[in-house]
């Protein structure tokens, strides 16, 4: 088998055979096939597509360039929340707990922010001593000791797909279905989840911009889970506007107590315990009542004590950064557009997001919102705050809000985008 053949079957438009991508991710993997050579077959996927078989076939492949974990030792089942990626999505944040709070148990390996959007470790680590990186041993005592654990995903868990997704960064390879579907789906099916619910996000701060290329991602995954006998649902949610009221890491990470503490803003709330539901029906605990869970407290109770097994201290206070800017609304009117790819990177730009993957973040940065698309607004009244603790950063994030990434009209009527767009089971 050579790189060069398989890379022209792709390119040609022909199906890749079992063997050949069997080989190419094993030669890949082990530096036998070259990164230009790589980045050539990404390139012609990207193009020309893979059937459902194939897709199938290159998953099993990085699933099997790594290690598997194995939760069945746990005394309660396991479920698993990934989402695609958006701006101000802190929903994990509060569900891990919640969802342990009603009986699961909850193994939550997460990701750094890259660009526009956030990542949960970043926001994770903005609580004082809060370590992301636990051996295998460590992470199944937190999962065991307390029921759900938000930690880095080792390097043994597919790393086929960890050389791919930094190659595909830097080669404008990302944006293809079946790459993006086997890519998460191979972390997830390695990490030994027993269900799995999706978050795929729709709209201008999300990867998949419309509905139709959203449900394609989404049918693709939950059909490779479901073949993989985890149990997966997927939820296409809009991520046209932030989620909640803040961007940014210690900004999310306070508004996500807000939830635990039964309060927080609605959209995050109904995002929080729609998908809760989701996780804990997949889970086969269809009885469990995770609203009851965040206003008894329990779901806070188990995030105090995760906090705390992984160093934490959950009464710190929260970085703050030094710098603040208030952006104002110009005119009177319903706002009707809060971009939320131009906040993503407003947020970014103030340091709460990294360019490079070795580049530090800023604790405190972010923006805070202080009106929702639908909320009437009156000249002169703060719209957003800009926070950083590098002051020289605001015009850069002020230059990504401006144009049309706010709209404020006085016809007064907005249509409201519901948060749930649609379910693939
Ligand atoms: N997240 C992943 O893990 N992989 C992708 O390809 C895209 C988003």
């Amino acid at each position: 088998m050579d790189a060069i053949s398989v890379i022209r079957t792709k390119r040609d438009r022909g199906r890749l055979g079992d063997a050949q991508i069997d080989w190419v991710i094993d030669a890949y993997t082990r530096g036998e096939v070259a990164d230009e050579q790589m980045s050539a077959l990404a390139m012609a996927i990207l193009l020309n597509g893979m059937e459902r078989e194939e897709i199938a076939r290159w998953t099993a492949a990085m699933i099997a360039s790594g290690e598997r974990m194995d939760f069945s030792s746990l005394p309660r089942p396991t479920a698993d929340k990934h989402s695609t990626g958006g701006v101000g999505d802190k929903i994990t944040l509060p569900l891990a707990p919640l969802v342990a709070a009603c009986g699961a148990a909850v193994p939550q390996l997460s990701g750094r922010g890259l660009g526009h959007t956030g990542g949960t470790l970043d926001k994770m680590e903005s609580i004082p001593g809060w370590r992301a990186l636990l051996s295998n041993e460590e992470m199944l005592g937190v999962l065991d000791e307390v029921g759900c654990v938000i930690c880095a995903a080792g390097d043994g868990l597919a790393p086929a797909d960890k050389k791919l997704y930094a190659l595909r960064d830097v080669t404008g390879t990302v944006e293809a279905i079946p790459l993006i579907a086997s890519s998460i789906m191979s972390k997830k099916i390695a990490e030994g989840t027993g269900a799995l619910v999706l978050d795929v996000k729709v709209g201008s701060g999300a990867f998949m911009k419309n509905l139709d290329d959203a449900r394609e991602l989404a049918r693709t995954m939950v059909g490779l889970g479901t073949d993989h006998g985890v149990r997966t649902v997927a939820l296409l949610t809009d991520m046209s506007t932030p989620l909640g009221l803040t961007a940014g890491n210690a900004l999310e990470v306070r508004e996500s107590v807000e939830v635990l503490a039964g309060g927080g803003p609605a959209d995050v709330v109904e995002l929080t315990l729609a998908l809760a539901r989701e996780m804990l029906d997949a889970a086969g605990l269809p009885d469990a009542d995770p609203a009851r869970a965040l206003a008894d407290g329990s779901a806070m109770d188990h995030w105090r004590r995760m906090v705390a097994a992984q160093g934490g201290d959950p009464d710190a206070p929260l970085p703050v950064a030094r710098e603040r800017h208030v952006l104002r609304a110009e005119t009177s009117g319903v706002l009707t557009r809060l971009d939320a790819y131009a906040v993503g990177v407003a947020a970014w730009r103030l340091g709460a997001g990294r360019a490079r993957k070795e580049d530090p973040v800023q604790a405190g940065a972010g923006v805070e919102l202080h009106a929702k698309p639908g909320d009437r607004v009156t000249a002169g009244a703060p719209l957003l705050t800009l926070h950083t603790d590098t002051p020289e950063r605001f015009d850069y994030a002020l230059q990504a809000l401006a144009g049309d990434a706010i709209e404020i009209t006085d016809a007064g009527s907005h249509e409201p985008t519901p948060l749930v767009l649609d379910r693939i089971a």
